[in-house]
């Protein structure tokens, strides 16, 4: 039996602007110098609970991170990660210490072409052990990242791999056994973008940086030194760690400054616990050109997209006529709470200050259009999912946590917590497996398998939206839904090393909602 708690929130303003609104230097508030114009603002806040449409810190410019195609040595192109420890400032005076990826925090983007042998060096300058995982990418088992791969101190690993799948938005992680979610809020996370001869040729906006652009979300608490604060209490690895101040790629309510007609965004939720249901301030349409796994067939027109930790997608926004506007990316969480508890429509305990309201993400601000213009495709590609007339095998996922509330919870799929000593089936290579996911916990969870691209079946045996009929690896299963994916498992076997599936919800998979399957002749 399951015992709930109810727990009054109030939304704190200081937690929807990701900054304590009364300490917010002068030099960087959107409220110059107006201490007490701020205060009165602050004081409605905390007496209608109402959320401003526009937060009033912003650590500036939107980063982006450095775009690294390697070196090509024969027939191979070479990339070298360095995971370091470092320092950054993500608050106004204060220095959090950090860990990133060849530089203080996050890492670069690596970029490949399908076809292309890619061989990465990874060297661990960290103190500690860890494993980096290519999140997305169709490669052996043993060159996947995963818990078993771990990278002493002092090494470099040097995995190897033929790019063999279609363009596509894939990332790379931390996946050490248990210390998954510590290993990435601490910083290392990166974009792996594949491109194709679809995807070159295609007229999509594809200049990285100017209108091709890599944006990750990633929410954190830090203490008052400004160190990250990633805890694991008990209430925390229950709903999953979330964070006061969202970073977007590393940067506190950023601003891009667009200049060109129609841009392109790489959306990556790289937080820990917290899904976020994107969407423009002023109700503007844009368009999903591709999820995780590369581009669907007809540009979609969406006003909100809900986006679970570990999931990608692409949108492009339309800027033709907007020169001189701004922008505002927002997360419309009020909209969504419902779905993060069975019982409460008002998220109950998973929920936390932000996810009962609208918050800024970012800034786009349009300056005079000079880049090209033109018009998006009206069709991207042709893709054709296996079909569920020919299958090899259907297997069941029951997702749950079981448990007291306030007592140590297990977190399972089919009964189960991951061990690695245990492998949980095999799969036939080249076989297609129907897998139905079933949450049968009082939460949502997004389920991931490593490996291959998927295709959602169906959800509660009804299709999905257009948004979701592409290739994906992550996708997102609410309470009491049962998901089916169907997938193709062209992947080189090995009988002994695994390749994982699970919770993307990274402190439910160090609680151990995870499984291990071999590919096997
Ligand atoms: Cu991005 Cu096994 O995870
Ligand atoms: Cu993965
Ligand atoms: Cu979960």
């Amino acid at each position: 039996m399951k015992t709930r708690l109810s727990v009054k929130r109030f939304p704190d303003p200081r937690l929807v602007w990701g900054q304590d609104s009364l300490e917010i230097p002068r030099s960087v508030s959107r409220f110059k110098g107006r201490g007490f114009f701020r205060f009165w603002i602050a004081a409605c806040l905390v007496l209608v609970g109402c959320v401003p449409s526009e937060a009033p810190f912003s650590s500036g410019e939107l980063p982006i991170p450095p775009l690294l195609e390697g070196e090509k040595k024969g027939d191979t192109r070479l990339f070298s990660l360095e995971l370091q420890v470092g320092t950054k400032s993500f608050l106004p005076g204060k220095e959090t210490p950090t860990w990133g990826v060849n530089g203080p925090f996050l890492g670069p983007t690596i970029r490949a072409s399908k076809g292309e042998k890619v061989e990465i060096h990874v060297k661990n300058s960290l103190p500690e052990e860890t494993t980096i995982h290519w999140h997305g990418l169709h490669i052996p088992a043993v060159m996947d990242g995963g818990p078993h791969q771990t990278i002493p101190v002092g090494s470099v690993w040097k995995p190897s791999f033929v790019i063999q799948q279609r363009a596509s938005l894939n990332w790379y992680h931390p996946h050490p056994h248990g210390k998954t979610g510590e290993h990435v809020y601490k910083g290392i996370a990166g974009f792996f973008l594949i491109e194709d001869q679809v995807s070159q040729t295609l007229d999509l906006p594809k200049a990285y940086g100017v209108d091709d652009i890599p944006i990750v979300l990633q929410d954190k608490n830090f203490d008052a030194e400004g160190r990250f604060k990633y805890i694991s209490g008990h209430m925390e690895q229950m709903v999953g760690v979330k964070g006061r101040h969202l970073l977007v790629n590393g940067a506190i309510f950023p601003v891009f400054q667009a200049s060109a007609s129609l841009l392109r965004l790489r959306l990556l939720n790289g937080s820990s616990g917290r899904f976020y249901n994107l969407g423009f301030e002023g109700g503007q349409e844009f368009r999903l050109i591709a999820t995780e796994g590369g581009l669907v067939e007809t540009p979609v027109a969406l006003k909100r997209l809900l986006l679970a930790p570990g999931e990608r997608a692409e949108i492009v926004i339309d800027l033709r006529q907007e020169a001189g506007k701004r922008w505002l990316l927002k997360s419309f969480s009020s909209e969504t709470l419902a779905l993060l508890d069975r019982d409460d429509p008002k998220g109950g305990m998973h929920a936390d200050a932000l996810d009962s309201t609208d918050f800024p993400v970012m800034t786009f601000e349009v300056s005079t259009s000079k880049g090209r213009s033109f018009d998006l495709p009206s069709r991207l590609t042709t893709l054709s999912p296996p079909s569920d007339k020919k299958v090899d095998e259907t297997r069941r996922f029951v997702l749950d946590i079981k448990g007291p509330m306030g007592s140590k919870q297990d977190f399972t799929i089919n009964d189960a917590s991951m061990d690695m000593g245990r492998i949980d089936f095999s799969v036939k290579r080249g076989s297609t497996e129907i897998w139905e996911i079933k949450n049968i916990s009082d939460m949502p969870h997004p389920f991931h398998i490593h490996g291959i691209s998927f295709w959602i079946l169906d959800r509660q045996g009804k299709p999905v939206a257009p948004y979701e009929r592409g290739w994906k690896d992550t996708v997102f299963v609410h309470v009491e839904e049962t998901v089916r994916l169907i997938a193709t498992f062209d992947l080189p076997s090995d009988p002994k090393i695994p390749y994982m599936y699970h919770c993307h919800i990274l402190e439910h998979e160090d609680a151990g909602m995870m499984g291990q399957f071999t590919v096997i002749d």
